[in-house]
């Protein structure tokens, strides 16, 4: 079908200029014998005024179609005599495409998101999660683009895998056996050498240790893809599947590593800017008022760096009553990520150097035997948006490491291969895609920033 986009209409079309456009109605009104149709064909938040005027052929069948039914209308561009759009569309045809059965859930404004997300197959009609698509696939550009105008190479690291990179056992298994009647060894043991790939897979929960592989040639690399944790977490900032960046990048060190994050977060904030800038509006005035001078705000400042046992001294300082109390040796949680952003840095912050007791087995260990060089990037209502490390480049350091955290030295010894073999110190980080969709749009849960959300319980579509 031959038709113009509603966006490049919108930005660039002139009075008198003949168009074809096609889309679904958002709204359908009848004022003094005209009748006004907005269309929308989701190419831009704003939508197209079409006139109907008394006589018009079919105009009876137009003015009774509702919300959501598909139109293509062609006619010419006129000045608009109404508020809110300079043209609208004077129409020689309009075709009714397919029309919308009345018990469509996204018939109404207004409805939550809670409700929207039974009917994840319908909500991208709405303004709200048709901007959250647009702004998705415009932070996904920039992410490559960031990348790529730094030299660093992309890498599609395997999905299926038999390393679990954090170790902390959340690995979706991948099996082909009969779940029935799975063969079993001699010690009645499940026999996994005999499923599909000669032993246990599953899906992958960091693309790192395989985008370290590349690093180690090619200096400066990044994934870009889906990753799988199966934990049990109901939490609104975690999913089973989600999407990860992953840059890791040779000759470099902590330092270097905070830099690139902190370059990065800046960078896709003003792509945000540039390029989503209608949808910001909106999201700042509909979903999280101030959201854009937060973002400018970010985009001046430098973030600041904690130690981590600084981080403690201060949470221990802060006179506050927490959930789940806390001192040297205990993991941060979700309320103290979030003291420290909101309240004390009042801005995006790293903390830095965790002890090395609950810290995965690649991390560098630091000089001092009891923290390891990492680094966490915490921002205001989101808590943790990157980790990221300085790599265990040192083999015995690392061998050692291995055997603490309870790592299979002979299975990962390709692992430690890029040790034996040139090593050199290098870094990385993860950035969850989705924490940053929901830093940038205002909206609280990630269930809502993806498509179709994978949690605990729930795998509709
Ligand atoms: O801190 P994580 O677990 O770090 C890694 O996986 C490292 N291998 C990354 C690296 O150094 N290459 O995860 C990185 C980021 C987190 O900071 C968070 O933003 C996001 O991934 N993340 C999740 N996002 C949504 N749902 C979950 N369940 C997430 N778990 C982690
Ligand atoms: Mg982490």
């Amino acid at each position: 079908m031959k038709r113009s986009e509603i966006k490049a209409v919108l930005e660039t079309g002139k009075a008198g200029d003949p168009v074809t456009v096609a889309g679904w109605i958002k709204s359908v009104r009848e004022s003094k014998s005209v009748g006004f149709i907005h269309l929308n064909d989701g190419s831009t938040f704003d939508s197209i005024q079409i006139l109907v005027p008394e006589g018009f052929a079919g105009r009876e069948r137009i003015l009774k179609q509702i919300t959501g039914a598909s139109l293509a209308v062609t006619g010419t561009l006129i000045p608009s005599q109404g508020k809110g759009q300079a043209l609208e569309l004077e129409p020689s045809s309009i075709e009714v495409l397919g029309e919308c059965d009345p018990s469509s859930p996204v018939q109404k404004a207004g409805t939550s998101f809670e409700f929207l997300r039974g009917v994840a197959h319908m909500r991208p009609r709405t303004n709200t999660f048709g901007a959250v698509f647009r702004v998705r696939a415009e932070m996904s550009f920039a992410v490559h683009e960031f990348f790529r105008n730094r030299g660093f190479v992309m890498c599609h690291s395997p999905i299926l895998t038999t390393s679990d990179c954090e170790g902390a056992g959340a690995m979706f298994q991948v099996s082909t056996l009969d779940p029935e009647k799975p063969p079993r060894g001699a010690d009645g043991k499940i026999d996994f050498s005999r499923d599909f790939f000669g032993e246990k897979c599953g899906l992958t929960v960091s693309g790192q240790l395989e985008a370290e592989i590349l690093a180690m040639s090619l200096s400066k690399v990044y994934t870009f893809g889906p990753t799988f944790r199966a934990e049990l977490s109901t939490t609104p900032r975690h999913a089973s599947e989600f999407w990860m960046i992953e840059p890791e990048a040779a000759f470099a060190d902590l330092k270097d590593d905070m830099s690139l994050a902190e370059d990065f977060v800046k960078h896709l904030i003003a792509h945000a800017f540039k390029n989503c800038a209608r949808d910001l509006q909106f999201f700042d005035e509909r979903v999280e008022k101030g959201l854009r001078a937060k973002l400018e705000a970010v985009a001046s400042a430098e973030f600041g760096v904690i130690d981590y046992t600084e981080a403690i001294a201060i949470l221990e300082k802060s006179g506050r009553k927490w959930d789940h109390p806390i001192s040297w040796g205990k993991d941060l949680q979700t309320e103290h990520e979030r003291y420290l952003t909101e309240e004390y840095a009042k801005k995006p912050v790293f903390v830095i150097n965790y002890p090395r007791s609950f810290k995965p087995f690649y991390m560098y260990c630091n000089d001092d035997r009891k923290t390891v060089a990492c680094m966490d990037l915490l921002v205001p209502r989101v808590g943790e948006l990157i980790g990221g490390s300085q790599r265990e480049h040192r083999l015995d350091k690392l061998l050692e490491r291995m055997k603490e955290t309870g790592i299979d030295p002979v299975a990962n010894s390709w692992y430690a291969d890029l040790r034996r073999y040139g090593t050199v110190p290098h870094a990385g980080f993860g950035l969850g895609f989705e924490r940053l969709l929901m830093y940038v749009t205002g909206i609280e849960n990630i269930r809502d920033v993806q498509l179709c959300p994978r949690v605990p319980g729930n795998a509709k579509f």
